[in-house]
């Protein structure tokens, strides 16, 4: 059982901190940095797939709502979130948290959980991107034959050629478009999705500089687009109130079946939208980075998190006025709003910004993940090849390409619902652990100095699991099973491999780590 519980000394962890030099912007962050920052990683497939999708099968014009159930959710662990990454200032997320207040084995399970967050959520976006990548490439004239379109969709998705598009059957059935005598095909394998994420592996591998201007200039052209649609959107809804009239009637359509429509589809919804908001971690380790963390953190995590969610309630109204939420099950709904709108360079421009700024959120998150598997490699949980470094590149190459060629299957075989609910799973499991780590973490050892201390503890933290477990219960049965055999996959290889290869747990049998001591 010590063993289990035995903790990084929080001496080693900032001590790997320098050795690593992982921090050359030294405390220059200020708080714009940090919400810029925030933006950046959040902003992505949630809003600009998933949201027409929630709308249609969920949460019908009600997804506003769910967006702000969703956003108060990520506050609370973003509170906790910000106090760990205040003791602990370093770029290694809740797996490093864990590791040094809570035990290896609770490590274990976040560094493992993080997986779907990041690989799966990287994959996620893949299927996002590759879906605003073909309708872009179709609006500019070259509309697959029926043999390609075989390999522009996951496997087993019925396509019809509706409109000058390949259309999913799922798309036409909800806004009651016959399919008979219409071209069709099925999709066998997404080869658009499979290569993206090939290409943002092997920019991984080669090693890209973090660049802050490069990350507000991707930032610009997200909020650019969206602040595009909502310009065109609102203002066509201003000459045309009767859309509103006609769309948002009822607002909350009623109830039907688990998860559809009424009250328990716009928690439903919520669940699934929370998609949207992944990212905002990425603001907690900048901690050591922030110029004042107890001042800043707060505004870095709350600022982007509230900004966000202004920006997806406004969004989720203009497109369900814009366009009946039946017909948003596609996989541009953002683009499918703006065509409503008349103004036909609209679509175009928002294809183009989606490309653009998807394509670094899948950057972001596999960066994540080979963070997470480095750390976990470095401390002897995982063998060495995962962090070893190319001699030239300096990147954790292996580590790189094995993960990014296993990702690259999963939107290639797999629709984007399922990967996203998945991924929802395992960042709102990450959730409780963080907020429950704050508040034991304040009872072990109250008077460690903390720069960022979560308001109202035990309230926010219990607030935080409460609300995260009660979007997990919101997730389909097939997500449990999945999530819960992907954890248990993990725990074999905790006990056969992990626990004896653990440098901690060598460092213990020496006396210089101790269980629950930070
Ligand atoms: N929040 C990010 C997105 O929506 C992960 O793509």
């Amino acid at each position: 059982m010590a063993k289990l519980l035995a903790v990084k000394p929080l001496s080693l962890l900032k001590k790997e901190a320098t050795e690593e030099g992982e921090h050359t912007l030294r405390r220059s962050l200020g708080p714009i940095n940090l919400i810029t920052l925030g933006i950046g990683a959040i902003i992505g497939a949630g809003i600009f797939v998933l949201t027409g999708q929630a709308a249609a099968l969920h949460a019908g014009p009600a997804i506003a709502l769910s967006f702000i159930i969703a956003g108060i959710t990520c506050a609370f662990a973003g509170l906790c979130y910000a106090e760990f990454a205040s003791i602990i200032p370093i770029a290694g997320s809740a797996y490093t948290y864990g590791y040094a207040t809570l035990g290896e084995l609770v490590a274990w399970i976040i560094g493992w959980d993080l997986v779907l967050e990041y690989a799966f959520g990287a994959a996620t976006v893949a299927s996002g991107w590759s879906g605003y990548l073909l309708s872009l490439v179709e609006q500019l004239g070259f509309v697959p034959s029926p043999s390609l379109a075989r390999f522009t969709s996951t496997y087993g998705t019925n396509l019809y050629f509706y409109h000058g598009k390949w259309q999913s059957d799922a798309t036409l059935a909800m806004s009651m478009t016959p399919t008979d005598g219409l071209p069709h095909v099925t999709g066998i394998f997404n080869v658009i999705a499979f290569l993206v994420i090939l290409a943002v592996t092997t920019i991984l591998v080669v090693g890209i500089k973090e660049s802050a201007n490069l990350n507000s200039a991707i930032v610009f052209v997200k909020l650019g687009v969206v602040a595009i649609f909502l310009v065109l959107g609102i203002d066509s809804l201003i000459r045309h109130p009767e859309l509103l009239r006609a769309n948002w009637h009822p607002f909350i359509p009623p109830h039907k079946g688990p998860g559809e429509y009424g009250w328990q589809g716009v928690v439903a919804g919520a669940s699934f939208v929370f998609f949207a908001y992944i990212g905002f971690d990425a603001v907690s380790t900048a901690a050591q980075e922030a110029r004042r963390p107890q001042r800043d953190m707060p505004i870095g995590i709350l600022g982007s998190l509230v900004i966000c969610t202004l920006l997806y309630i406004v969004v989720s109204l203009t497109l369900t006025g814009l366009v009946n939420f039946r017909e948003l099950n596609v996989a541009e709904p953002v683009a499918i709003g703006i065509d409503k709108t008349g103004v036909a360079w609209g679509g175009l421009l928002v294809k183009i910004g989606a490309v653009f700024g998807l394509f670094t959120v899948m950057l972001v998150m596999l960066l994540g993940q080979s963070r997470v598997f480095f750390s976990m490699s470095r401390d002897g949980l995982l063998p060495k090849w995962a962090s070893a470094i190319h001699p030239k590149f300096r990147t954790p190459w292996i580590s790189n390409m094995l993960v990014g060629t296993i990702v690259a299957f999963l939107p290639a075989i797999l629709p984007i619902g399922r990967l996203a609910e998945l991924v929802n799973m395992g960042t709102l499991l990450a959730f409780t652990i963080v907020s429950a780590g704050v508040w034991i973490l304040r009872v072990r050892h109250p008077d460690l100095e903390r720069p960022f201390r979560t308001p109202l503890v035990p309230l926010v933290p219990l607030l935080g699991i409460v609300s995260a477990f009660y979007l997990m219960l919101n997730l389909p049965l097939l997500t449990w099973i999945v999530a819960i055999a992907w954890l248990f996959i993990g725990l074999v290889i905790y006990f056969t491999y992990s626990i004896r290869h653990s440098k901690v747990q060598q460092l213990s049998a020496e006396g210089a780590a101790a269980p629950n001591r930070v």
